[in-house]
């Protein structure tokens, strides 16, 4: 098997359990618990800037109305991405791909970038971070993961040096086929998909890395881990790190 990158426990959109999630808060505190390594969502802005957020709509994370790819940064930066989660994060901005690598950089944490490009944008929005990530005179250990495999195609193509995952829910029939066309490293699945130890077996014997989202007890991640998972993402990292070694 190929060297695991991740490690058994990745805050999932940074500690999004307890600061809004794919905000610089949140992955501040995913430091502050103990999290090497954290995951967060990347879109891109109108003119082409890449931004952490989750969804194509910006209704549930923020203040906004309408698509992110509808706004220019600069009116993405006008809004409000933690009041939705608590008071105490209100002013919270939006953040930027940079931002987010300059303080994984100054917190020491290395990064799962998900490319979570609109439905028609996956090879811009790909590109726009290709960009980002080619111009910055450092980077964080990064492994970048999605569910559109031709972003990840095209970040073969952009960003060879950097390490791959593809994501399913479940993986599909043809995943040898995906993971081996996107160079991948790893296998990032959900955590109620259809695994078992066998299928992990041949992941592994595939030589990738089995990671699950999202997990959030401590029973879930001890089943996972018991039939051969790597690691999990998880909104709780504190709750996961504290119940390690398994
Ligand atoms: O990368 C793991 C996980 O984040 C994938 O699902 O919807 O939380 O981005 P989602
Ligand atoms: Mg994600």
């Amino acid at each position: 098997m190929k060297q695991l990158l991740m490690p058994p426990v990745i805050a999932h959109r940074g500690a999004s359990g307890q600061a809004p999630e794919n905000t610089l808060a949140a992955i501040r505190l995913a430091a502050a618990q103990g999290a090497k390594w954290f995951e967060v969502d990347v879109n891109i802005s109108r003119d082409g800037i890449p931004v952490l957020h989750h969804d194509d709509d910006l209704a549930r994370c923020s203040n906004g109305r309408g698509l992110v790819i509808e706004k220019t940064l600069e009116q993405l930066q006008t809004l409000d991405c933690g009041s939705w989660f608590d008071q105490q994060y209100s002013g919270e901005r939006v953040a930027t791909l940079d931002q987010c690598l300059d303080l994984a950089i100054e917190l020491q944490l290395a990064v799962n970038l998900e490319i979570k490009p609109c439905s028609g944008w996956e090879i811009p929005t790909t590109q726009a971070i290709a960009d980002v990530l080619k111009q910055r005179p450092a980077l964080p250990e990064i492994l970048i993961s999605s569910f559109s495999h031709i972003a990840l195609q095209c970040s073969a193509e952009l960003l060879d040096f950097i390490p791959r995952g593809s994501l399913f829910m479940v993986a599909p029939p043809d995943w040898k086929k995906l993971t081996n066309e996107a160079g991948a490293v790893s296998i990032n699945l959900h955590a109620n998909s259809l695994l078992d130890a066998g299928s992990v077996k041949q992941f592994h014997n595939a030589g990738l890395g089995v990671y699950c989202y999202t997990v959030n007890t401590t029973a879930q991640q001890q089943e996972l881990h018991a039939i051969g998972v790597d690691g999990v993402f998880s909104n709780y990292p504190k709750l996961l790190l504290e119940a390690l070694p398994i």
